[in-house]
């Protein structure tokens, strides 16, 4: 899946690029400006969200937004306020003290384009501007509803989601994981986030029933494992230039990922047991689940 202009004609392309237009646009309205004190500080949040990645995660948040009709306002903020704690994650994962890389979305990351200091604080600032789009006032929807959401995006970002998953990686490096151990950490610190796409946006409809939340969460979960073992596929198969970021970084750091515990085909053949997972899920959603599957699709696409 490329966040490359879409080819004439081809809907699920055109759909994703008006997304991630839309993303873009709303994302630089809710970053300050970088003429506004500390300037230093904004330059380099905007920096790090602006202009590049695949935006994978307001991508589902909109997808699932489509399949149970939620109001589309409320949506554009989860769907912000999820790439911001992505892109938050990302500027702290490439610190030294992590996995120390220098390349990041086609560009030097942020602690090399400023220094580490700043790239501490533009994590920070970046999750505190996150918790600011969805607690707004005026997000259009039932308070309750806007609870929830703060809730799962806040459960979803730590110690138990994406900030665990990081520390069981670091945790991990140069240890022999056993499959399921494997599976909860990527789990953790790449699902937890993807679940939340779908589920703050999920719950910007109101109540959609539980058997409906169920089966998006189901697929949610089953996506967010598969990207990451795509990911892991990524890391020891494409190039740098190809990925935007270091390719080979995880052998070179001794990280344990699908890719060398099974091997290439059997993580390639657990991407696609993941997607036929997360497709079976959406049987039961009654709403369009069109760009749900496409978008499952786009991603295991790019791990194959
Ligand atoms: C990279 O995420 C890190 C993981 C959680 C696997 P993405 O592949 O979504 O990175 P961007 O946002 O497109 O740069
Ligand atoms: C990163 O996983 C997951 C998070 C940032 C939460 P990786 O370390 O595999 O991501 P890349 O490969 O650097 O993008
Ligand atoms: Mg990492
Ligand atoms: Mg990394
Ligand atoms: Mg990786």
């Amino acid at each position: 899946m490329s966040a490359a202009p879409a080819a004439a004609g081809d809907a699920f392309a055109d759909w994703a690029d008006a997304v991630r237009d839309r993303v873009e646009s709303a994302l630089d309205r809710a970053l300050p400006a970088a003429d506004i004190v500390p300037q230093r500080l904004h330059a380099a949040m905007r920096y790090a969200v602006l202009g590049g990645g695949k935006r994978v995660r307001p991508l589902l948040a909109f997808a699932a937004g489509e399949a149970v009709t939620a109001p589309g306002p409320a949506v554009e903020a989860v769907a912000c306020a999820v790439e911001l704690i992505h892109a938050y994650s990302l500027v702290h994962d490439d610190l030294p003290c992590m996995d120390d890389d220098d390349l990041r979305r086609g560009k030097p990351t942020v602690h090399i384009a400023w220094d580490e200091a700043t790239a501490m604080l533009v994590g920070d600032s970046l999750q505190s501007l996150a918790f600011g789009l969805v607690s707004a006032p005026r997000l259009g929807i039932e308070p309750a509803a806007q609870v929830a959401i703060v809730h799962q995006l806040a459960l979803a970002s730590g110690s138990r989601g994406m900030a665990g998953g990081q520390a069981i990686d670091l945790d991990s490096v140069g240890v022999e994981l056993s499959v399921p151990q494997l599976e909860h950490m990527h789990i953790h610190k790449t699902g937890a986030l993807i679940r939340a796409a779908v589920s703050m946006a999920t719950a910007c409809a109101g109540e959609v029933g539980t058997p409906v939340a169920a089966a998006l969460d189901r697929y949610a979960m089953a996506v967010g494992l598969a990207f990451q073992v795509v990911d892991d596929i990524l890391d020891a198969e494409a190039s740098t230039e190809a990925l935007g970021k270091t390719a080979g970084k995880d052998q070179a750091a001794n990280k344990p990922t699908y890719v060398s515990i099974l091997g290439i085909r059997p993580a390639r053949e657990l991407a696609a047991e993941l997607h036929a997972r997360a497709i079976t899920a959406l049987d039961t959603v009654p709403g369009s689940s069109r760009r749900l599957r496409e978008l499952a699709g786009a991603l295991l696409a790019r791990g194959s």
